[in-house]
């Protein structure tokens, strides 16, 4: 029975128009994509394809818009067997749109370009009406943060009914470099802190943003630290720090979504009973052949 229970997902979802380009285009030209595809994207989404695709029953919630672009959405979200019955329909605002470049197969960065942001995130009153039973894990992807808190405290009144192994496991991602995001950092069992966030405040390297950021973490908890192709990095209440090379496929092909297939893959581990190790070696594996990739299909195969 603990084993059926789903890991959710909480925070964005969006439309990923993604533009594969030979270089970037410059002033004044008309230039050609090598090709162009729509992907549902945003972190919470894209962590959900990946424990879907790693066998794990799991579930989204976050905001749509109804139209064509929830449709599309939708259908993913349904081909990749995630369950949406926690989706929040808005009746004001657009389902948010990014439009993409991906670039020469040797630089890892992307351009993104964002819609208008206008949707109102889940709230807290939202949260309220799921069902807390079918989960063993929840992950927030940092965004809606005082919020969030209210949901992760309806998590610890439910958690403080039950002894510890049925207990969910809460984690949180602090991704952007906003102040009220690090309000989040006391509130999970496993804290996510993107390099972004940990060079904002000062740090240089994981192990540094680890020892530097692990103050803010509640006792217990266990902070990680992903750094692009430097691999990943984690501390928990033993002041051990973890570490992971990353795994850079033969080509890069496509970063966009790595962070996200790395959280999914160590939360995966975590919530199967591995061990940190584990789960950052799981990672950076994962993480590694998705940037081989264009999108999710094929993360799996060697
Ligand atoms: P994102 O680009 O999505 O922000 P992160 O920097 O959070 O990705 O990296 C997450 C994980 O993805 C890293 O720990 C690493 O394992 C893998 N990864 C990301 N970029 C690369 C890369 N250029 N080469 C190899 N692995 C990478
Ligand atoms: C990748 C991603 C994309 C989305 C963007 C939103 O991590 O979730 O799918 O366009 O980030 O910030």
């Amino acid at each position: 029975m603990e084993n059926k229970k789903k890991i959710l997902c909480v925070g964005l979802v969006c439309l990923d128009i993604i533009n594969v380009v030979d270089k970037y285009p410059e002033e004044d030209t008309d230039s050609r994509c090598l090709s162009q595809r729509w992907q549902r994207g945003g972190n919470a989404s894209n962590s959900c394809t990946v424990l879907s695709l790693l066998g794990a029953p799991c579930a989204f919630m976050g905001s749509l818009a109804a139209g064509p672009v929830a449709d599309f959405i939708v259908k993913d979200f349904s081909r990749r067997r995630v369950d949406v019955s926690s989706l929040v329909w808005q009746v004001e605002g657009e389902t948010p749109c990014e439009c993409c470049l991906t670039p020469p197969s040797n630089e890892d960065h992307e351009l993104l370009l964002s819609s208008i942001r206008n949707l109102p995130d889940a709230t807290a009153a939202d949260f309220s009406k799921v069902d807390l039973h079918q989960y063993k894990w929840i992950h927030w992807e940092g965004r809606n943060a005082e919020e969030q808190v209210k949901m992760i405290q309806q998590v610890a009144l439910y958690n403080n009914t039950l002894p510890p192994q049925q207990r969910i496991t809460i984690s949180v991602e602090i991704e952007k470099t906003r102040e009220p995001l690090y309000q989040l950092f006391p509130h999970g069992d496993v804290v996510f802190v993107s390099k972004d966030v940990a060079q904002h405040f000062g740090f240089h390297n994981a192990e540094a943003a680890l020892r530097g950021l692990y103050s803010r973490v509640k006792r217990g908890a266990v902070l990680i630290c992903a750094w692009a192709e430097k691999g990943a990095d984690a501390l928990g209440p033993d002041g051990v720090i973890v570490h992971s090379d990353a795994f850079p496929p033969e080509k890069l092909l496509d970063t966009l979504g790595a962070g996200d297939t790395f959280n999914a893959a160590v939360i995966f581990t975590l919530a199967n009973g591995g061990s940190l190790q584990e789960a950052l070696t799981f990672g950076c594996t994962v993480a590694g052949r998705k940037c081989g990739v264009h999108g999710y299909d094929g993360i799996l195969e060697k």
